[in-house]
């Protein structure tokens, strides 16, 4: 039990098992990771997949067809996937004020450059998804960025990609990854909901949707299980980046339920429940005090959370306690359409409406959420 296979659609990015663990008061505690043996490994454990920036690639080859080749040849000898790729535009120095926001256009020029060619190399490998994290589209001063203009130019580059790949024909829709800050004071497009919008002005808006991860809105003091419920509203939840964070402070990446436990168990409920068949990513940072054999176990362990959350939240469906309760909570009437068919705002004018019963009546969500909590804890 709890042993996931590829049919869990379980992904991880080269860049979270291969982070050597360097942070900003400390050098790296772990040695580069070869991505062929990533490759390898994370089969073994039971993925569907890896996804990759065009870096990640060259972490112990520096030769890019040579480790392309490599990582070929590891995909061929494991069925391992490639659903998504991206693009690294934040690590080089030439990135510290942006790619495509940077005040300087060479520099929007060489971004625009560096994701078409890894287009190239993402279509090739059969990806479906390319996420865009605009870690360093952002400012630490308001004086230094108009943001008005930085969306202009950020509306600009993705529009300019989506025509690449429309016109190559290469079946890749974007996802755009909100975060609120880190490694910039301030970033664009903070949250989903500054997302959605600005998607929504987007020339080719139809093939550009969202990565939400856990984390990034939790840093945000949001609530990721509703954040990710209006992206499925909206029918933008093209991919997921699954992390554990506590609350606002640093970027944790943590593992997956290794935060919020309690909003991780309401999210697999969604994610299983919701429409939504994407791979399911773990996009997290084994902590830094691992060696090489604690990287291979907090691999798993996110899946394994994953998947004990999976039968937790179908016990929780199943509970006939938990139905009652969900009716007693009167949770089935909020689907039912505040105006009939053949209503209008005028048939509201008469109504037997009992003011004072109707304040007085409960909701009775305690006991959903302990209901809850129970079967997350295995007691019921
Ligand atoms: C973060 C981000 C990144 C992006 C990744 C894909 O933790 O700040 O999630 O890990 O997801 O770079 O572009
Ligand atoms: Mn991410
Ligand atoms: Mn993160
Ligand atoms: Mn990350």
């Amino acid at each position: 039990m709890f042993e996931p296979t590829p049919e869990d659609k379980f992904t991880f990015g080269l860049w979270t098992v291969g982070w050597q663990a360097r942070d900003p008061f400390g050098d790296a505690t772990r040695p580069p990771l070869d991505p062929v043996e990533s490759v390898h490994r994370l089969a073994e454990l039971g993925a569907y997949g890896v996804t990759f920036h065009d870096d990640d690639l060259l972490a112990v080859e520096p030769d890019r067809d040579k480790a392309v080749a490599a990582f070929r040849k590891a995909l061929d000898e494991t069925g391992l996937k490639v659903p998504m790729a991206t693009t690294n535009l934040f690590t080089h120095p030439v990135f510290k004020d942006g790619a495509f926001t940077s005040n300087d256009r060479d520099i929007r020029r060489y971004a625009l450059r560096k994701v078409m060619r890894n287009l190239d190399l993402a279509a090739e490998l059969g990806a479906k998804t390319y996420v865009f994290w605009g870690g360093r589209e952002g400012a630490e001063s308001d004086g230094a960025k108009d943001v008005r203009v930085a969306l202009d130019r950020f509306r600009e580059a993705i529009d300019t990609l989506a025509s690449y790949v429309t016109d190559k024909g290469y079946g890749i829709r974007f996802a755009l990854e909100p975060k609120p800050n880190e490694p910039r004071g301030d970033i664009l497009l903070p949250t989903i909901g500054h997302a959605l919008a600005f998607i929504g002005s987007l020339e080719h808006a139809d093939m550009v949707g969202l990565n939400p991860e856990v984390g990034h809105e939790q840093m945000a003091g949001m609530n990721f299980v509703h954040g990710i419920a209006q992206a499925l509203w909206h029918g933008k939840l093209f991919h997921i980046d699954l992390n554990g964070q506590h609350g606002p402070k640093y970027d944790q990446d943590l593992v997956f339920g290794h935060g919020d436990l309690k909003s991780a168990f309401f999210l697999v409920d969604l994610l299983e429940n919701g429409g939504y068949d994407g791979p399911r990513h773990f996009d997290y940072k084994p902590t830094r005090t691992e060696d090489i054999s604690g990287v291979w176990a907090s691999a798993a362990a996110n899946m394994r959370t994953y998947l004990i959350l999976k039968e937790r939240a179908r016990a929780f469906r199943a509970d006939p306690e938990v139905q009652e309760a969900l009716t007693a909570s009167r949770t089935d009437q909020l689907a039912v359409p505040t105006l009939a068919a053949d209503e209008t705002y005028d048939s509201l004018a008469q109504d037997d409406f009992d003011l004072e019963a109707a304040a007085e009546r409960g909701y009775h969500y305690e006991r959903l959420d302990q209901l809850a909590v129970e079967h997350i804890l295995g007691a019921r």
